[in-house]
């Protein structure tokens, strides 16, 4: 009788996730189970009111103190709102402003809510400026969530719903229904597998700039692990108020599709990256072919059936960094007229969302009147959704006359590749989105994030989503002060914690200079050279402030902070925020110490002796940094080798699979590094292992040559370098040390702030 009890219930439960994942719920459960999740001693302290009533179009929430008898009694904030993005912001509100505490990418410190919480007094109205607040970048499913668990994506998304996020891409599993798509076409396992590109790389390959894999097929395993955990994010998405954006058939197909359909129209799409054509240059089945269609109907029919009709937005990118085969403009224009009928077809509100990315990077193709062809083909002004991508740097929306009058969404890029320099534009992402909001005819309807990579610098994600939510432009000096006191949270907190973020907001965050628009590189990360290191311009390396009146002093108040409060050394984004800003103390001295090498180097009077005595700083910056970063977990090269390797559960040659692909992307990324050094990271285990290797083996050589007098060969480095790579990629992880954290960050931030300040 029991087991029988038991038995309904968990039947129960399945049918109730299967319809409350088939449909938006018009409930606010999900936001009640958020807070049991992460404030589980005020599980009962929020009553939350969807209220139907309102009639206001954008999404708003009222929040007030709950009386004695509303609730269970106990309760201690009401939030009411129009819809469940609307009262997750309200949330965020009373935790954030009242609560003084916060979500990070680093962690939840929800659950250090004061015991007896804040009261609110005068209530509380607010409205978000747009309609969408969009997350995601197709190539952050790689960057940095490729080897997520699912607690991994639950801590995103509750840092995505609180926030106020709705509309968030969903790309994960994608490939289990794509290859079923193939095989019913009549594709055999082996076409399908030379297509498909390795766990750390299926970004490129939706995007069609790449196909196959240079280190093993993509596992079954791989496949359908991925399938089970886009269900459950999808369930977690729709329960948290999120409209996800599924993928659809984007037309990229195996070669063979060419000799299973001789007369459909399969044309090459261009070279990627310097990849060779076995890599690149995807086969392309055009909108126009009915297969198409059918491939479309029948890829969205099962993603209906996998997950439920849970959303109507499609992402589509055709042309990402991959040109069209012709740029005519009635071609253009049949290709997407085609294209969105396919997506009609198989769903009659379909919605197109795509990356406006291609405008910015191909901007030489794609003129004026390309770009007005290419989204003229689709019907009206709301059939479409266009991310400018990069706006806080290369908006594209004045240029394209609001895109002709389709929906867009402002977008802060700012990260490439998963890089970890400080940069930041405040007036930009706070001033510019209200700018394109209020300009005459602009049918912009969102704000978002697209960063490549989430890699530090949370504040300057943080602040565009404030932004979304005020109508006035955020101030930065109060933002600053309000942001570090709650990433602090503790009572006695000094005013040099505040202070140290209010220089690097005054300065490393209000970057503008417009040959460093985005998050910087340190030239310790790539390949040593006599020259081309220190650049500008897209991921630039050259320093745009000064240290010495930047970091230097933010370093020193933050240590003095430590100091002054003990309870900060045990907040982890306090101890974070130290290494932060000490690794980007020691990689901006880098350049200085790089500069002298090379000088000496082409100085005549210059010894091998000399050479090698001036190397020798530069080597102990990198143990130094190394040293550093390994004492955070959060920068640890074992921590996304070890994300990876856990996925195999224990299967050792499924392990090694997914080794070689998180240290591929990295380092090399591809098959003889075609884009070497695009991902890279300032990580412990990789700096004094990998990047100190290559060092070494630079100044060897320079030391060598001087002593020899034979000339500098950068042909000869080069291919060193590429070797040294190639060595480290087929390494699997032995060492012992770089999983786990070792040292005290505080005493080692102290000694290297003296040593390089
Ligand atoms: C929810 O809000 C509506 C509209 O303001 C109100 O009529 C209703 O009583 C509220 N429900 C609860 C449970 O507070
Ligand atoms: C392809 O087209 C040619 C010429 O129109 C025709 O003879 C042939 O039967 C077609 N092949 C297929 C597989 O449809
Ligand atoms: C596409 O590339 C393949 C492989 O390199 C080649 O065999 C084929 O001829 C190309 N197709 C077209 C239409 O250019
Ligand atoms: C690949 O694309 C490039 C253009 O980007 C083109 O020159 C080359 O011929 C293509 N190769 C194949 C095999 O299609
Ligand atoms: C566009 O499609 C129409 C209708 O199918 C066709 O007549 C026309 O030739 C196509 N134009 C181009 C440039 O491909
Ligand atoms: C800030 O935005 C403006 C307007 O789009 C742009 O011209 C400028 O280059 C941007 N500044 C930087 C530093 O990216
Ligand atoms: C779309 O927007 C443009 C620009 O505002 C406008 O000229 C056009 O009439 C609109 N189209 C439709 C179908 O509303
Ligand atoms: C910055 O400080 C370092 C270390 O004190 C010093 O060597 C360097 O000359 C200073 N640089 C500038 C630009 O002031
Ligand atoms: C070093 O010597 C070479 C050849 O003797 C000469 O061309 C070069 O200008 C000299 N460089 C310096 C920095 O004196
Ligand atoms: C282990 O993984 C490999 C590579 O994906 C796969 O071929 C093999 O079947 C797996 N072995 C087991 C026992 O699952
Ligand atoms: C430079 O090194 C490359 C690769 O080792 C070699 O092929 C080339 O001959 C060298 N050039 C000179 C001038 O020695």
């Amino acid at each position: 009788m029991k087991l029988f009890t038991s038995l309904k219930f968990a039947l129960l439960a399945a049918i109730t996730s299967v319809i409350s994942i088939s449909a938006h719920p018009d409930d606010v459960s999900g936001l009640y189970a958020l807070v049991k999740r992460r404030m589980p001693s005020h599980s009962n302290a929020f009553i939350f009111n969807l209220s139907t009533t309102a009639s206001s179009d954008v999404d708003t929430f009222k929040m007030r103190d709950a009386s004695h008898d509303e609730g269970d009694g106990n309760a201690n904030i009401y939030i009411e709102c129009t819809t469940i993005s609307a009262c997750a912001r309200g949330l965020y509100t009373y935790v954030t402003e009242f609560g003084g505490v916060d979500i990070w990418w680093t962690g939840s410190r929800l659950d250090q809510l004061p015991y007896k919480l804040p009261i609110v007094n005068e209530p509380i109205t607010r409205s978000a400026i747009v309609p969408y607040r969009y997350f995601f970048n197709t190539v952050t499913f790689d960057y940095t969530t490729a080897f997520y668990t699912f607690d991994d994506w639950s801590l995103l998304l509750d840092w995505l719903a609180l926030r106020g996020v709705n509309l968030p891409l969903a790309w994960v599993g994608y490939e289990h229904i794509l290859i079923e798509v193939f095989r019913e076409v009549g594709l055999n396992d082996a076409e399908i597998a030379s297509f498909m590109s390795g766990p750390a790389f299926q970004a490129w390959n939706r995007f069609g700039n790449i196909q196959g894999s240079w280190s093993g097929d993509l596992p079954t395993q791989w496949i359908n692990d991925q399938f089970a955990l886009q269900k459950q994010i999808i369930l977690r998405m729709v329960e948290l108020g999120m409209t996800p954006i599924l993928p659809s058939f984007t037309g990229f197909v195996p070669r063979a599709l060419h000799n299973l359909y001789p007369n459909a129209s399969i044309v090459n799409g261009s070279q990627w990256a310097g990849f060779p054509s076995v890599y690149t240059n995807d086969s392309f089945l055009e909108p126009f072919d009915p297969l198409f269609a059918n491939m479309q109907k029948s890829l969205i029919d099962k993603q209906i059936a996998a997950y439920g009709s849970v959303s109507h937005i499609y992402t589509l990118d055709q042309y990402n960094e991959n040109n069209p085969y012709s740029g005519d403009l009635g071609y253009l224009q049949n290709v997407t007229s085609a294209t969105f009928a396919s997506l009609r077809a198989a769903d009659p509100e379909a919605i197109w969302l795509m990356q406006g990315w291609l405008f910015y990077s191909d901007e030489t193709f794609w003129t004026t009147e390309r770009v007005q062809a290419y989204l003229g083909g689709v019907p009206g002004n709301d059939s479409m959704i266009i991310l400018d991508l990069y706006s806080e740097a290369q908006p594209q929306w004045e240029r394209l006359s609001s895109y002709f009058g389709k929906k867009w969404v402002w977008c802060e890029l700012h990260d490439f590749g998963g890089n970890m320099g400080f940069e930041g534009n405040f007036v930009n992402v706070t001033a510019e989105p209200l700018r394109a909001l209020t300009s005459p005819g602009s049918s912009m309807i969102g704000m978002g994030l697209t960063p490549e990579g989430m890699e530090g610098n949370e504040i300057i994600y943080d602040v565009l989503l404030d932004q979304a939510w005020s109508p006035t432009i955020i101030d930065r000096t109060l933002y600053v002060s309000s942001w570090a006191s709650r990433r602090y949270y503790v009572s006695d907190l000094p005013s040099s914690a505040v202070n140290a973020w209010e220089i690097l907001g005054a300065t490393v965050y209000s970057n503008r200079d417009p040959s460093s628009q985005a998050t910087l590189k340190s030239i310790l990360e790539l390949a040593p050279a006599l020259s081309g290191l220190v650049r500008t311009g897209f991921s630039p390396t050259l320093v745009f402030y000064d240290t010495n009146t930047t970091i230097v002093p933010a370093l020193r108040m933050l240590i003095q902070a430590g100091y002054e409060s003990k309870s900060l050394l045990n907040i982890p984004e306090f101890k974070y925020d130290l290494v932060d800003i000490t690794r980007q103390l020691l990689v901006n001295r880098f350049i200085t110490l790089y500069e002298t090498l090379v000088a000496t180097y082409a100085s005549n009077s210059s010894s091998s002796a000399t050479i090698a005595t001036v190397s020798q700083p530069l080597l102990q910056l990198l143990r130094d940094l190394d040293e550093l970063l390994l004492t955070n977990d959060y920068f640890l090269l074992g921590r996304w080798i070890g994300a990876a390797r856990r996925l195999s559960y224990g299967n050792t040659s499924y392990a090694a699979l997914l080794e070689r692909n998180a240290r591929n992307q990295i380092t090399l990324w591809g098959p003889t590094g075609e884009i070497n050094d695009y991902a890279s990271k300032q990580w412990g285990g990789l700096v004094g292992g990998y990047y100190m290797s290559r060092w070494e083996t630079f100044a060897d050589y320079l030391v060598e040559t001087k002593a020899n007098g034979a000339a500098y060969n950068a042909t000869a480095v080069a291919n060193a370098m590429l070797e040294i790579g190639e060595q480290w990629n087929s390494q699997t992880w032995g060492l012992t040390v770089g999983w786990e954290s070792v040292g005290d960050s505080w005493s080692v931030v102290q000694a290297l702030a003296t040593k390089y300040t």
